[in-house]
């Protein structure tokens, strides 16, 4: 499995942690698309940047963080096709996994603590879409041509 990382400033130490943890897994590939300190920076940019590789399919998932997470989810939910689910909880991970088929986990590293980041992350990446029901609904976000 590919996965994109992608932080500002505020998430940057977070992001580390991540990648430290995920790249000791041997079924999973990290792409670290910055940033690379906690020089300030703006989130747009790292949201927009994971989110065009995982519609591209240059990965299967994204991983973004920020201080919230809601702006980083904001600006990568912009972009057609992506879902960004910020998740403050393992269980909201496992549900929008099964329900919404999120393809993109948002974190607010001024928001979880390090340990809880990683339980989600491994519940985000350990669940399955479920299909059935949720495939029309998330279907009908994908068609919204409304505005
Ligand atoms: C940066 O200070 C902060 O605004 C950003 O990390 C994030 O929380 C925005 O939503």
């Amino acid at each position: 499995m590919k996965i994109a990382l992608g932080a500002d400033h505020g998430g940057y130490e977070l992001k580390e942690k991540i990648k430290k943890y995920l790249s000791q897994k041997e079924d999973i590939k990290i792409v670290d698309m910055g940033t690379y300190s906690t020089e300030s920076v703006d989130y747009p940019k790292y949201g927009h940047m994971v989110a065009k590789s995982v519609v591209e399919k240059e990965v299967d998932f994204g991983i973004l963080i920020c201080g919230t997470g809601i702006g980083i989810s904001i600006a990568a939910n912009k972009v057609s096709g992506i879902r960004a689910a910020l998740c403050t909880n393992t269980t909201m991970a496992k549900l929008t996994r099964q329900h919404n088929d999120a393809n993109i986990l948002a974190l607010g590293a001024r928001i979880v603590g390090d340990v809880l980041a990683l339980d989600i992350v491994d519940e985000f990446l350990a669940t399955s879409f479920e299909g059935g029901r949720h495939t029309r609904r998330v279907e009908t976000i994908e068609a919204c041509n409304l505005f």
